[in-house]
């Protein structure tokens, strides 16, 4: 990486670090107690992806541990879609979770060069253990902020974000970041909660940290479709894909409902977000879209 550029990303690095520690993920320290304790059914449906699914067929949604397993592996393929990614390319997944996007890649491309960076060390040792590269494809598991990527200038071909940029500090500076790591014509792909502007004046309220911590973290749903494109000219990126897969994220739902009377989740946190933003999603408040941009040529 040039000199200049390396300082900068120094400095901006332990800006970031001091507000590492700042962030806590109660929904992954429950996974992974759980993952610990051998929890068959949260070992088949968030052992590989935590995130939200993609169910091709709504209407006929199997709600299984194993429809949902499928549905989890598509939401991946939809935003690998959306990145236009090829064989021999160098991927970088940020906020890699357990490596399951990683893995999606090295079983469906070759000649793959794979990096997943991850806040969290504890979700990275899962990701190492559990994700192996196929023959002809590398993967390494990196600790670092998504909003100072521990990464050298155009490295990558494609960037991937699945399900996880409204918990990074500043969606604004991850796209420089992202610009930064991507070769010119390179993909920046992600999949998000996009909000409804009449959603915006509550998704900007103060509430006290417990409350805004939750189960989930602290989510910023300040993004509108409105807001992503102005955030897509100003750091230079064109958008290629914008689309709304709401529909298609709504039978989670009712699987997660079905899972938390199985397990008695006794999170009131847990039980009172997911309700909400199951609310919120089916009057189409809160939707649910797959991005693609690319950084010119
Ligand atoms: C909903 S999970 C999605 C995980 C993974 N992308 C998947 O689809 O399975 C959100 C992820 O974002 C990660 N994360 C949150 N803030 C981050 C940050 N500032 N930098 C890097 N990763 C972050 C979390 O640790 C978590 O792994």
């Amino acid at each position: 990486m040039p000199k200049k550029n390396q300082s900068k990303a120094t400095e901006t690095l332990k800006g970031h670090q001091a507000k590492d520690k700042d962030v806590r993920l109660p929904y992954f320290d429950y996974l992974l107690a759980a993952l610990k304790d051998g929890n068959e059914s949260v070992e088949k449906s968030f052992g590989r992806h935590v995130h939200w699914g993609y169910w091709e067929h709504p209407q006929q949604a199997a709600l299984t541990t194993e429809g949902f397993a499928q549905a989890s592996e598509d939401l991946s393929r939809q935003v690998c879609l959306a990145g236009r990614i090829e064989n021999n390319q160098s991927v970088l997944d940020v906020g890699c979770g357990f490596g399951g996007t990683i893995a999606h890649i090295d079983e469906n491309y070759q000649g793959m060069n794979l990096v997943g960076v991850n806040l969290d060390e504890r979700q990275l040792a899962r990701a190492r253990d559990i994700v192996k590269p196929a023959t002809n494809n590398s993967i390494e598991f990196k600790q670092g902020n998504a909003c100072a990527l521990p990464l050298p200038d155009q490295s990558f071909d494609v960037v991937l974000a699945v399900e996880c940029i409204f918990h990074f500090p500043d969606r604004e500076q991850f796209f420089k970041e992202a610009f930064r790591v991507l070769k010119p014509g390179g993909y920046l792909a992600l999949s998000d909660f996009v909000s409804h502007p009449l959603l915006h004046p509550f998704a900007k309220a103060k509430l006290p940290n417990r409350i805004s911590v939750g189960f989930y973290g602290k989510c910023n749903l300040q993004y509108g479709v409105a807001e992503y494109r102005n955030l897509a000219k100003k750091t230079n990126f064109t958008i290629q894909t914008e689309r709304d897969i709401t529909v298609n994220t709504l039978p989670t739902y009712s699987y997660l409902r079905r899972l938390s009377q199985q397990h008695r989740v006794n999170s009131v946190f847990a039980l009172v977000e997911t309700a909400t933003a199951e609310v919120l999603s089916r009057f189409r408040l809160l939707n649910y879209y797959v991005y693609g941009f690319q950084k010119s040529a």
